[in-house]
């Protein structure tokens, strides 16, 4: 292969180390949204993926399905700085509103030195992307990770084709505020940097663009272009072995009831506590749901170096091991909690569900709301809360949900489960239809539409 015409960036790449049963290393798909959205339009495109390469990703260049990934070596205190401190710990819960404000964050120096290593990281992401993009080549880089590469970028290869593309909200400029100005600056110059800055919803690209035009003064090129499911790659999982098996065991644990799905990494900003909270009240308030309705929670661990993340997960077992003492009867679990992260297992979730509750307190985009009105084969329900990105493309199928309002959240699950069959036809074709109308191609010829070399840098001073 020659020099790739196109360069795509994110932290995570498609593939990451698990341990086996037998003690071995072993290569798997990596986890979340911005693995399923770009895993299937980078196969077979030619394309060179760099991506970190921290203490669970593989270190080699790997040549994979008609495309190169090439890692970016990164030493453990370096990456952790980088990766938990101030991406995950920081401009996650930025983005995604959920500091804590009386307690957090507090930006010591510590952090700075974090900061620091967050710059180095990027530095050292841009460097890479230089040597390998061919001359003209269109780079895309995903994600709060690499904000930075932007501005260094630019200034080492002004002849490229440039876009970033962030996965998750944008903050206004009143959140913005918690950081020191001087990082807010360098953070938005950053993006500045590149050809245009796009978003999966209208609001994120709006308040970015608050942001800068507040910081800098000015407002970068953007665009809106949200990520779209492979309804074929899909369907080829649906009709593997695997997924039939799991979908019969499924059957078997739900009977005749009814059955209402969650799938989710296990992550804040997700809301999952408040959703079991919400089931809980509304077996409470709804008595004929007793013992006919299980909810199936297919989530799985995420970023478990963050105590935020560990604690999560405790309060999420300790809800569910609580409503199920509550309500458990011998021949029923009220919740099944799953967290094994098996693909065919969530895929089978989603095709049997009645209900699927997404509840995020804030999402970029959220990816599962529209796999299941692709999969789903029982005109299922989608409860949905408008503070996902998706929302823009399915509020009218879904049922509105307000994450915060748990005995509103239970009413709506209630109207859901209860929903008769010609209500819930017309809305899972409609639901079905907003997520078949665009493709994983034509979100890719989006940004490959939107790259163009990096404005002028402006004078300092
Ligand atoms: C979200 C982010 C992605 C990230 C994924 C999984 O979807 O937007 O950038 O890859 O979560 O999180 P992780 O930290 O495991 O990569």
């Amino acid at each position: 292969m020659g020099p790739p015409d196109l360069v795509v960036v994110s932290n995570r790449g498609p593939l990451s180390l698990s341990t086996g049963a037998d003690g071995q290393q072993i290569a798997t798909r990596g986890g979340g949204g911005l693995v399923s959205s770009l895993g299937p339009v980078v196969a077979g495109s030619g394309a060179t993926w760099v991506a970190a390469a921290g203490p669970d990703t593989p270190h080699e260049v790997v040549e994979a399905e008609g495309f190169r990934v090439r890692p970016v070596p990164l030493d453990g205190e370096r990456f952790r700085q980088y990766y938990d401190v101030v991406a995950n710990a920081t401009l996650w819960f930025l983005h995604h509103d959920l500091f804590d404000l009386a307690r957090r964050p507090h930006l010591d120096r510590r952090w700075r030195r974090a900061w620091d290593a967050f710059r180095e990281v990027n530095d050292a992401f841009a460097e890479v992307i230089a040597a390998e993009a061919g001359p003209d080549a269109t780079v895309i880089v995903h994600d709060y990770h690499l904000p930075l590469v932007g501005r260094a970028l630019a200034r080492q290869r002004p002849d490229l084709r440039t876009a970033h593309f962030n996965h998750t909200p944008f903050c206004d400029p009143d959140a913005l505020a918690v950081l020191p100005e001087d990082v807010a600056a360098e953070l938005l110059d950053g993006l500045a940097g590149f050809g245009a800055c796009g978003f999966h919803s209208t609001r994120w690209s709006a308040n970015f663009e608050a942001c800068c035009s507040a910081v800098l003064g000015r407002t970068p090129a953007t665009f809106v272009s949200p990520a779209a499911v492979d309804g074929e790659e899909l369907a080829r999982v649906a009709a593997t072995p695997e997924c039939e098996a799991d979908l019969a065991e499924l059957d078997a644990l739900v009977g005749d009831r009814h059955l209402l799905v969650r799938v989710d990494r296990i992550e804040l900003s997700k809301n999952l506590v408040r959703g079991f909270l919400a089931f809980d009240e509304m077996l409470h308030e709804h008595a004929q749901w007793r013992e006919r309705v299980v909810f199936g929670a297919f989530v799985y661990p995420s970023r478990e170096t963050l105590p935020d993340y560990l604690a999560y997960r405790s309060e999420v077992e300790a809800v569910v091991a609580r409503v199920n003492r509550t309500w458990a009867t011998p021949g029923w679990t009220p919740i099944v909690l799953d967290s094994s992260d098996r693909f065919t297992r969530s895929v089978a979730a989603l095709r049997r569900s009645d209900v699927l509750l997404v509840n995020p307190v804030r999402d970029g985009l959220n990816l599962v709301a529209k796999e299941g009105a692709v999969l789903n084969e029982r005109d299922g329900t989608l409860v949905l809360s408008p503070q996902a990105g998706v929302w823009d493309e399915l509020s009218g199928a879904a049922l509105s949900v307000n994450p915060f309002d748990v005995a509103g959240t239970a009413e709506v699950l209630n109207r859901a489960l209860a929903m008769d069959r010609a209500e819930r036809a017309v809305r899972a074709k409609a639901l079905r239809t907003a997520s078949e109308a665009r493709t994983p191609a034509a979100w890719l010829d989006d940004h490959r539409a939107h790259a163009r070399p990096a404005p002028p840098e402006p004078p300092t001073g």
